[in-house]
């Protein structure tokens, strides 16, 4: 990562001037992500100025990046005209975060088009672009609703995955999968059985969607830890395990890849010994806090899935239920996060697809006969779910498809096919703000 986490920025902004800040942590985290692959949270969060802003200034940084990162193709499109010389990564990601502001912020054109010339301006490397970006920001502001009426929401989404989605899901389906890529998305709540939480849309499965989403610790009933932020489709897999194998309680479960946790918190919430295993330290530290906010118990694990033996399996018997949430390229998760779509390359996938196989194995060694298994993905690509689950069931004839029950009662029962897989897309639900992509199989073994 480049940027500088914990340095200080070289010269400190005016706090007359607090836009600037946002301006200029915004792009460097776009420069940032799409240089180094840095996810956007952190190439934002990771800047020294970033925890020196007002809250007010953090939120308008994060919107200009979310901005650009959902209108990527849109914004390159209008300002391709003006641009006669490939400018360099920071120039570049300085003028899609101007025109970001000028095109689709609302923000006034002179204060988009001088916070943006002021940022090259403030170093010698950059001060030879600033002409530059004035000229071509100005035009933006006088030619931009024009052209960017020529161009369409898939200008959006990059080539290759336009390629995917469509071989996937059809032409249609791509199409309205960028149509909901340009919205902010709602924010999604999992209460505990018969807890109620903040007033909102209730979805089925018992989701509570909000409109906006603030600081969480701010909405009814944050410390009372009756409920958890998680997408409606993130919720789906340990929904549908409890409408098809009724109650979980005392059922020995084992959350493989669980950190930060949405699931292992659903088991806990039903009354499951969950043992929530996870390799990153950092992000189980985050399933631990969650726990503790929710007052649920679970047993933490920290390791490699690939090589975890459970101490407890005395009996050699293994886990009534076992869950991989698989590590993927979460191409799904593009409404929260829109800078997966520019930070991933094919070549990701191939890497993710032998892991995932892998993992896969390991996960069917832990289940016990008659146990099942749950596999699962907030990955769009076919790859890394249905063909995973195809090669897997070629080589093992112990586990067969589970009938989804109940599935009427979570609104997706369309979406499950004749074999018993779940595969829900960013669009569905659209009407009410749509729904990360996810892939579900649930098998159970002989
Ligand atoms: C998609 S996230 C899991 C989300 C989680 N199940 C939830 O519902 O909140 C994937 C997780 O897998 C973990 N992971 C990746 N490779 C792993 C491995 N070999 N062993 C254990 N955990 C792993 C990552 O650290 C990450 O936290």
């Amino acid at each position: 990562m480049t940027t500088q986490a914990g340095k200080k920025p070289k010269k400190n902004f005016p706090s007359k001037t607090p836009k600037h800040g946002a301006r200029y942590v915004a792009a460097h985290g776009v420069r940032e992500v799409l240089v180094d692959g840095t996810p956007l949270d952190l190439a934002l969060s990771g800047q020294a100025l970033f925890a020196q802003l007002e809250r007010r200034d953090r939120a308008f940084a994060r919107l200009i990046a979310a901005t650009v990162f959902r209108r990527m193709g849109q914004i390159d499109k209008v300002l391709a005209p003006f641009i006669k010389k490939t400018p360099t990564d920071y120039a570049q990601a300085v003028l899609r975060t101007g025109a970001a502001q000028i095109l689709f912020l609302d923000t006034p054109a002179y204060a988009a088009v001088n916070g943006s010339v002021a940022l090259l301006r403030r170093s010698k490397k950059t001060a030879h672009m600033a002409g530059m970006a004035n000229a071509v920001l100005r035009r933006v502001t006088e030619q931009g609703k024009d052209l960017l009426s020529k161009t369409t929401t898939l200008d959006n989404i990059p080539d290759w995955l336009q390629l995917s989605w469509t071989k996937s899901y059809g032409a249609e389906a791509c199409q309205k999968m960028a149509d909901i890529l340009i919205l902010e998305p709602p924010l999604d709540l999992t209460t505990k059985p018969n807890i109620s939480g903040p007033r909102g849309d209730m979805l089925p499965g018992d989701t509570i969607r909000l409109a906006k989403a603030g600081d969480v610790r701010e909405l009814a009933g944050y410390k009372e830890g009756g409920w958890w932020v998680q997408d409606v489709s993130a919720a789906l897999p340990i929904r549908l395990l409890v409408n098809s194998l009724g109650c979980l309680k005392n059922k020995r479960v084992l959350d493989m890849c669980a950190a930060p946790g949405g699931k292992t918190l659903q088991l806990a919430a039903e009354g499951a010994f969950v043992t929530a295993l996870d390799k990153n330290e950092d992000r189980l530290k985050r399933v631990r806090e969650n726990l503790e906010r929710t007052g649920l118990s679970a047993t933490l694990a920290f390791g490699d899935a690939l090589k975890w033996r459970d101490p407890e399996n005395k009996n050699g018997r293994g886990f009534d239920i076992v869950i991989l949430d698989t590590p993927c390229t979460a191409t799904g998760t593009y409404r929260r996060r829109p800078d997966v779509l520019h930070n991933k390359k094919p070549a990701d996938i191939d890497s993710l697809v032998r892991i995932q196989e892998k993992l896969l194995l390991a996960a069917a060694r832990h289940v016990a006969p008659g146990g099942t298994l749950i596999y699962c993905t907030c990955s769009l690509q076919m790859q890394e779910g249905e063909e995973q689950i195809t090669k897997f069931m070629l080589n093992r004839t112990d586990f067969r498809h589970n009938s989804l029950l109940g599935i009427e009662d979570l609104g997706v029962a369309e979406s499950v096919t004749s074999e018993g897989i779940l595969r829900v897309l960013p669009h569905f639900m659209h009407e009410k703000g749509g729904m990360d992509g996810f892939f579900v199989a649930m098998l159970s073994c002989s």
